[in-house]
């Protein structure tokens, strides 16, 4: 357990505090994992004493917490670590205020939980205040920039002020109990690394449904899309954790530089390939859960009649290295899908020969890693079905890896949790390197530039739907097809 740190929350009203970082702390409290020298400060605009702030954070504790977790005892002592500082983050003067709280000799980590416009203008007042020392560490949240152009900038920028050891950039999926276990899988099991790569994969998938809309951000996801918001991060992240060369040891630097790898292998996607590769679409009005939702250009905050912005995007992309030529790696994630479901589904090759004729199984194993619902992952295989009949029948049974039953009914931690415990403990190996963000960009601008030049329209599909139809052309063109709709 690390001691001695401070943590600094910029954006402790937010929403992402409220949801996500607020809960996190209290379960590491809850689970004893959080140094009794621990002291946290949430950092506002708002005029606000300490003791309001505290009565609120429990509030919203209460309303984001199963009524289960709730613990008078674990509350009390977390409770005892908080005090709000008013920053209005635009104004210099505001910041020796924080500098009067931090204490000489501990180790100060400045988390921004605000938009990334901001993340210079705090870093430079913090400077200026004199809150930052070399062992001051930031945690930055995404997105980094919206090219690789805009990502240089941004880290151009808070390089001058931190050190890269000191940055620690989220990408929550990195947080997420099944993609740390991808690592142990892979590099812990003879058995599956042996088969990992051309010779034996015959293509891998990567689906990140979403049922939600886009949540009331209209005008800002309007300049986005799904390829910046998911892909660009969370699925290139994902990628690299399957396909990426064994790393020499599970330092950060070199899993992070393995990524860096992979992601500069990936093949380009160019104006030639583009529409036979890339699948845009847009939800139209639809059900979700037996509900009526309105489409995309009906959301709330829609500011015009039209809109090429993908909320779906499907599209194949190959791995220029050794281990992974030929075969098609096939991602798609969306807003307003049948399901929210993110899972990576590796199909291995056929037998070359069948020795079992007359089966009707389908008989390529499959290994499937379920992040949600229901973390966890699983084998198909072949078998034998149980029967004195003369013929020998197959039938597929599925080895089930259940993480929610091996963790002994307890509950399996969110991503942030895990997130806070390593940037308190210093290791950066779950969150993301400059060179990581900008060969990721690197890849999407040419990605979007291709599009662009071919002018690829985004396709409407109905919510509660599985995507557009185009999407399944893309995958069944290559006598293939989505697994789990
Ligand atoms: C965020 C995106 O990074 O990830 C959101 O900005 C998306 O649009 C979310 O909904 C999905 O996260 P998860 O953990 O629910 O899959």
């Amino acid at each position: 357990m690390s001691s001695n740190v401070d943590l600094i929350l910029f954006g402790a009203r937010g929403d992402l505090s409220k949801r996500k970082l607020f809960p996190a702390l209290y379960q590491l409290e809850r689970a004893a994992l959080l140094d009794d020298s621990i002291r946290i400060a949430g950092v506002a605009r708002e005029q606000l004493s300490s003791e309001q702030f505290i009565d609120d954070v429990k509030l919203r504790l209460q309303e984001a917490l199963p009524a289960a977790d709730w613990d008078e005892g674990a509350w009390s002592r977390f409770s005892r670590r908080l005090t709000f500082i008013k920053i209005d983050f635009a104004q210099k003067n505001n910041y020796p205020a924080l500098k009067g709280w931090l204490v000489e000799g501990r180790t100060a980590i400045f988390y921004m939980a605000t938009p990334p416009s901001l993340f210079g203008p705090i870093c430079q007042h913090l400077d200026n205040a004199g809150c930052v020392d070399s062992r001051a560490r930031i945690v930055l949240e995404k997105p980094i920039g919206h090219d690789l152009e805009s990502s240089r900038e941004v880290n151009a920028t808070i390089g001058r002020y931190f050190p890269e050891r000191n940055i620690y950039r989220i990408d929550h999926y990195l947080g997420k109990e099944t993609v740390q276990n991808l690592l142990v899988l892979r590099f812990a099991n003879r058995m599956i690394n042996s088969q990992w790569d051309n010779s034996c994969i015959d293509h891998i998938q990567i689906t990140a449904a979403e049922t939600v809309g886009i949540e009331g951000r209209w005008s800002y996801y309007d300049k986005v899309g799904q390829l910046r918001d998911m892909v660009q991060n969370h699925l290139l992240q994902l990628l690299c954790m399957i396909a990426m060369e064994p790393p020499n040891s599970t330092n950060a630097d070199e899993i992070r530089a393995e990524k860096v790898k992979l992601l500069r292998a990936l093949s380009p996607v160019t104006p030639d390939n583009v529409a036979d590769r890339v699948v845009r679409g847009q939800y139209a009005a639809g059900w979700i859960s037996g509900k009526p939702v309105v489409g995309y250009m009906e959301e709330q905050g829609s500011e015009s009649d039209s809109s090429n912005t993908e909320t779906f995007v499907a599209l194949k992309t190959y791995i220029d290295n050794w281990r992974w030529a030929g075969v098609p790696f096939y991602l798609r994630t969306g807003k307003r899908m049948a399901e929210k479901m993110t899972e990576v589904v590796i199909t291995y090759k056929a037998n070359p020969h069948g020795i079992f004729p007359g089966s009707n199984v389908e008989k390529a194993n499959r290994l499937i890693f379920r992040l949600q619902p229901n973390e966890g992952v699983e084998m198909e295989m072949i078998s034998k079905k149980h029967s004195l009949s003369n013929e020998l029948k197959l039938e597929k049974r599925t080895l089930n890896l259940d993480f929610f039953d091996s963790s002994g009914g307890s509950r399996i931690p969110e991503a942030y949790e895990r997130l806070f415990l390593e940037a308190i403990r210093g290791d950066q190996w779950l969150f993301v390197s400059r060179e990581e963000i900008e060969a990721s960009w690197r890849w999407c601008d040419t990605l979007i530039d291709s599009w662009r030049a071919k002018n690829l329209q985004v396709k409407p599909y109905s919510a509660g739907s599985w995507g557009p139809s185009k999407a399944e052309m893309l995958i069944e063109k290559d006598q293939r097809s989505w697994h789990g709709g």
